[in-house]
This record gives C-alpha cells, sequence and structure tokens, in this order.
C-alpha cells in the first residue's frame, strides 16, 4: 500500500497463477504444461532469429498471423496474435468485452476472468454450472452485455460440442460470445469454423499448451476483421511489439510442424484416459475431460489434504479453496511415468 498507487490498484485482487517451483526434483502435474518438449524445429527457428536481436521485432508479427491463417484456413485479417492467451484476452476484455448489461461466465472457470473484470471496470455475473459441472446454453438466455466460456471449460475439463457453440452464438446476435479454446486441441470441436457465418464470435487460442511453448508467450485470437481491428487497436495503445523476434520465429516453426503436434497431443490425450482410469479404479469422481488435465475428487480426502500429502511426496498438483471445487484436484496429465507415479502415491494416501 502506498499513497503513490492509482485508485484502481487498491481494489485488485490479481490473479495468482500456479506454483513454479525452484527445486528440479518436483513432479510438475500444477500448471497445465506439455510434458514434452516443442518441435525441435521450433529451437532451430529460434536459434536462426538470434541474428536479428539488434533490431525491433515486426509490430503486426505478419509472418504468424500469416502462418495462423494458413493453417486455420481465415484470413490474416482475421487472426490477431498476442503474448500469450493471457494478454489477448486481456485486450479482450479491455476493448470488446465492457458494455452496458453484464458480461456472463460460469461460475467455475477461469480465474483470470474475474480479475480482468476488476482491472477494466466490466460489470459481470457468473452463471453457475449444473450440478454435473456443466455449462448449460439454456442458463445463458438472460440480458447481458457479452458472453465468454472457456471451451473445454477450465478447471473441470469438460467440453461443449460445436453445435452447442452455434447455438449459444446464434441465441446472441447483439452481444459478443468469445470462446477460450486454450485446451481444445485435447479433444475438443474448435469454433474457428464457425467465424466465417457469425461476426458476433471471438475464437482465443494458445501455443502455450498444445504446442509446447508456455515460456515463450504466444496467443491469438480469430474472429472477424473489426473484432480484430478492436484488439488491434488496444496494442497499439499498449505495447507496439508485444512478441520478441525469437518468439514469433519459433511460434511460426511450431505451427508448422503440424506431425510433431499431432503426435505430442494424442500421446497426451491417451495418457490423459489411463489416468482418469487410474483414478477411478482408486475410487476418484473423476470428470470427463477433453483437456490436458483431469479434475477429480475423492469421497473419503478432501482436495487441500490430499494436494498437501502429494506435494510433501514431491508430486505438485493444483488445488483451488473455492466453494463448489474445494475437494477437487486439477492434476496436468503428464509423461507416462509421471502420471503412474501419481497414481502410486495417490493409492498409498487414500
Ligand atoms: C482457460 C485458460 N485460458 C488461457 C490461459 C492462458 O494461457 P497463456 O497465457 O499461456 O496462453 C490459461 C492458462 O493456464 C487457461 O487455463
Amino acid at each position: 500500500m502506498s499513497r503513490f498507487w492509482s485508485p484502481v490498484v487498491h481494489g485488485l485482487s490479481p490473479y495468482v497463477p500456479g506454483e513454479q517451483p525452484k527445486l528440479d526434483n518436483l513432479i510438475k502435474l500444477n500448471t497445465n504444461e506439455n510434458p514434452y518438449p516443442p518441435s525441435p524445429r521450433v529451437l532451430a527457428a529460434i536459434t536462426a532469429a538470434t541474428d536479428r536481436l539488434r533490431l525491433y521485432p515486426d509490430p503486426s508479427a505478419a509472418s504468424l498471423r500469416e502462418t495462423i491463417a494458413a493453417y486455420y484456413k481465415v484470413a490474416p485479417e482475421e487472426v490477431f496474435a498476442g503474448n500469450g492467451s493471457d494478454e489477448v484476452l486481456a485486450h479482450t476484455f479491455q476493448g470488446l468485452l465492457k458494455h452496458d448489461g453484464p458480461l456472463l461466465f460460469p461460475d467455475i472457470t477461469y480465474s483470470f476472468f474475474p480479475v480482468w473484470c476488476q482491472l477494466y471496470g466490466v460489470s459481470h455475473e457468473a452463471v453457475p454450472l449444473d450440478a454435473a459441472m456443466r455449462i448449460e446454453i439454456a442458463d445463458y438466455r438472460r440480458p447481458c452485455g457479452a458472453i465468454i466460456i472457456p471451451n473445454p471449460n477450465a478447471p473441470t475439463g469438460i467440453a461443449l460440442s460445436r453445435d452447442a457453440i452455434e447455438q449459444l452464438v446464434s441465441e446472441h446476435p447483439d452481444q459478443l460470445v468469445v470462446i477460450d479454446e486454450a485446451y481444445v486441441d485435447f479433444g475438443a470441436d474448435s469454433a474457428v469454423p464457425l467465424v466465417a457465418r457469425h461476426d458476433n464470435l471471438l475464437v482465443i487460442q494458445t501455443l502455450s499448451k498444445s504446442r509446447a511453448l508456455a515460456g515463450l508467450r504466444v496467443g491469438f485470437a480469430i474472429g472477424q476483421k473489426p473484432l480484430i481491428e478492436a484488439l488491434e487497436r488496444v496494442k497499439d495503445s499498449f505495447n507496439s511489439y508485444p512478441h520478441g523476434g525469437l518468439a514469433i520465429a519459433g511460434a511460426v516453426a511450431a505451427i508448422k510442424d503440424d506431425a510433431w503436434f499431432q503426435q505430442t497431443r494424442r500421446r497426451i490425450m491417451t495418457s490423459r484416459d489411463a489416468l482418469s482410469r487410474g483414478l477411478t479404479d482408486l475410487g476418484f469422481e473423476v470428470l470427463p475431460s477433453a483437456a490436458n488435465f483431469v479434475f477429480a475428487r475423492h469421497p473419503r480426502h478432501g482436495g487441500a489434504d490430499l494436494a498437501a500429502r502429494l506435494r510433501a511426496h514431491g508430486v505438485l498438483v493444483r488445488h483451488f479453496g473455492k466453494p463448489r471445487i474445494a475437494d477437487y484436484l486439477r492434476i496436468t496429465v503428464g509423461t507416462d511415468e509421471e502420471c503412474a507415479r501419481l497414481i502410486d502415491l495417490a493409492a498409498g494416501l487414500i
């Protein structure tokens, strides 16, 4: 606290990211990182780009936007790229989600959403998930200024079908609907093909999870041109160079190496299904996940206690001490060895 703080700073409750421990020997299943390295072509591209470190990077990241556009079969003008999808989301909250009616999002969802609402003064209303922790499209039939939902939702991992997303978008033709697809590559259907026929849809993705580049900080949005223009206006009023040249080069290489991407994400989906089965066999209730994590609770053990005991044995998982989900653990899908270690440990603890 200081007398130099702007008034808005006093009211902030900042987002708390998952722990990034200093110890090397922990099994890290707490921040939904990819357990495998990125494509080797990423490292080669980054090395080659070091020649240009003296220069500012391209402020429009044209090569990256063109690569994303080609991959997702949209126009480069329909792509916005930012420093991680968190930055893309932040610009979206500021530039596209502040309206007279409240922004709607699920009561259980990405916990950064209310933080951006606070930072940018966006009024919001939480829409409860149903008893099975699912998003019900019908519950969003109420007056609102805009809607944002992750698909799959986080931290539940449960996905909506593309048809359900299209229904939501069609039912709110005068409101922007933002779909945060941070985990979509692990088994859900992307809403990107809907962008061409809906001017009120913005889809946001990241290279942090399925392309194993959390450390590079690259995310992007796909939507019709006026929406992208809003994000460009916010970006160019905030930071002209959100990506370093190394990040642009690495991200382009990652998107171009589709074989690596397909192989890695399939491997993770297979491990996820095995992890879910293993936990279910131990008596855990595991929500059906289409993400690179599972959300699970044990009927006889509290989430905080289990997370602390796993940590004492060198395995980090994420626990949210919040209403409705305090008994759950969010467990990132690691390598098969890491998942097996988690199952062995959990078997001894319950
Ligand atoms: C639902 C969701 N959206 C967005 C992000 C942000 O990812 P990044 O900023 O690394 O792209 C995360 C990160 O964990 C997330 O869980």
